[in-house]
């Protein structure tokens, strides 16, 4: 039997995640991650599109909604939520400490 525990680790420096929502892909704890900056907030998603799994750093940010870049599924930055679907990606809570980015992402022992 396996438990999950959560891990906060720096992602980033903050000055690596452009602030025009240009998405950054990062590696953390084995999990690929998409850094997101939009209106002066920092998003943290898992870097997969809900339906087939292209990775999110292919999409485009429009009005705060990624919009994925193979087959136009929008996708909320705060959530996951994916608009007029049921399905979601999922999102890691994140933090400006100082210069840096931190995530917290699930660890499994
Ligand atoms: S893989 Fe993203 S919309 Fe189909």
């Amino acid at each position: 039997m396996s438990s999950q525990t959560h891990k906060w680790v720096r992602a980033a420096a903050l000055a690596d995640v452009p602030a025009d929502g240009r998405a950054r892909g990062v590696r953390l704890e084995g999990l690929d991650v998409a850094l997101i900056q939009w209106n002066r907030t920092f998003y943290a998603l898992e870097n997969q599109c809900p339906h087939l799994g292209f990775p999110l750093t292919e999409g485009q940010l429009h009005e705060g909604v990624l919009i994925c870049g193979w087959h136009g599924w929008r996708i909320r930055l705060d959530d996951g939520g994916c608009l007029g679907k049921t399905a979601a990606a999922r999102t890691y809570p994140c933090e400006a400490r100082g210069p840096d980015l931190w995530v917290e992402v699930p660890v499994i022992p």
